[in-house]
């Protein structure tokens, strides 16, 4: 059983990569290296995944990237619903565009994969404003083709990675979101690209009988290694190290609410599913416990120790804030997300700490 894991040199697509095999499992990844942010983070998430899958005599080329791997898996492996196997599975990566359908499909016909997990999209809210073409392009026609290609070689699963940002923005009185909400009213070119993504795993599931999950995460998800440009908690670890001021945009200034889920938590959500049975299912899998940005921001001044210089601006008019209800998750699937995020921002700036020189002082973030 080989599992295809599109987005795979990202932030969620790597660290599932990463568990999946752990757990034993042959994966494959695919992925671009888009240009959102450096390549080198890319480059680094795939160099963790192949360490996952090598012996122990490739393990001490690389020390810096070695020593960072070593506490990931240390981390995964003190969540008690992370079991690691015995035997580590296998990887192989590709890199390829998913708008590319001919070298897609060379993909499939070189290996036998049976499920496909599909990350790669463009993610963020306020470039898909300045950018709707190509979102559009990569996370409606690239997720088209994999469900295409899905169909036409029998693959048993395809997990969706969705968003909260589907439910649009919610006020007080309607903040908790259920997988049956209405999913019409998002606000932004990025959650109406997913909302795409979610109808059409619906239509070739009635149409092909292709068994399919949609998994809306609810980020921003963070931790280890989070997803560097536009994400607030690795945006203020960088800013705090770098000694710049941090500019914060939520609906709510410092108040603003969300429901950001600790990475190991999200991935426990992903194996769970993908362990399930399904035919057509939709789980929000979030922590049902929004924290303020000003709690984030906490966090982050004491796992750093130092004090964060920040300016509140004018609010993105596509922001939008909710909070997951997770009790599907809970009792379908036994979800249980666990970390504080006191824990999981420690052990962020932990391997913020531990990663070569580049990565601290990269500039897009
Ligand atoms: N991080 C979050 O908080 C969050 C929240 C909600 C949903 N999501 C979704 O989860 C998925 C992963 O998010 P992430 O934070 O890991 O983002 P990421 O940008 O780190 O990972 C996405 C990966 O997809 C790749 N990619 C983009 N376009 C591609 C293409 N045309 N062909 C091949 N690969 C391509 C990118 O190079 C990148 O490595 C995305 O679908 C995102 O929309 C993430």
């Amino acid at each position: 059983m080989t599992i295809l894991i599109t987005g795979s040199a990202g932030f969620i697509g790597s660290h599932l990569a990463r568990a999946l095999i752990w757990q034993g499992q042959d994966v494959i990844g695919i992925d671009n290296f888009n240009d959102y942010y450096p390549r080198n983070c890319k480059e680094f998430n795939v160099d963790l995944c192949r360490l996952a899958a090598a012996k122990s005599d490739v393990k001490t080329k690389d020390p810096e990237l070695f020593s960072v791997y070593k506490k990931l898996k240390e981390y995964f492996s003190q969540n008690e619903e992370n079991k690691a196997s015995q035997n580590q599975g296998t990887f192989n990566f590709y890199e390829l565009d998913i708008t590319n359908q001919s070298q897609l499909e060379q993909v499939f016909q070189s290996n036998k994969i049976t499920k496909i997990i599909h990350f790669a999209a463009m993610a963020g809210v306020p470039n898909s404003t300045k950018n709707p073409v190509l979102y559009s392009r990569v996370n409606v026609e690239g997720t088209t083709n994999l469900l295409e290609l899905a169909t036409k070689h029998n693959i048993t699963k395809f997990l969706f990675a969705s968003s909260s940002s589907v439910y649009g923005h919610r006020e007080k009185e309607n903040f908790t979101v259920t997988e049956s909400d209405d999913v019409s009213k998002t606000r932004s070119v990025y959650g109406a690209t997913k909302v795409a993504g979610e109808v059409l795993c619906h239509a070739f599931h009635k149409s092909k009988n292709l068994k399919c999950a949609i998994v809306r995460i609810f980020g921003p998800i963070y931790g280890p290694l989070q997803r560097p440009f536009g994400m607030l908690h690795q945006r203020a670890i960088n800013y705090t190290h770098n000694n710049n001021a941090l500019q914060i945009y939520g609906l709510n200034g410092l108040e603003t609410a969300k429901d950001a889920t600790y990475i190991d938590d999200e991935i426990q959500g992903f194996i769970k599913v993908l362990n399930s049975d399904f035919d057509f299912e939709i789980y929000n899998i979030g922590t049902q416990n929004p924290l303020t940005i000003k709690h984030w921001l906490d966090c982050v001044e004491q796992a750093t120790n130092k004090k964060l210089n920040i300016e509140i601006i004018q609010a993105d008019a596509a922001d939008v804030t909710s909070s997951a209800n997770i009790s599907k998750a809970k009792e379908q699937l036994n979800y249980n997300p666990k970390t504080k995020m006191q824990e999981g921002i420690r052990r962020q700036v932990e391997i913020f700490k531990a990663m070569p020189q580049w990565y601290q002082e990269m500039d897009q973030v």
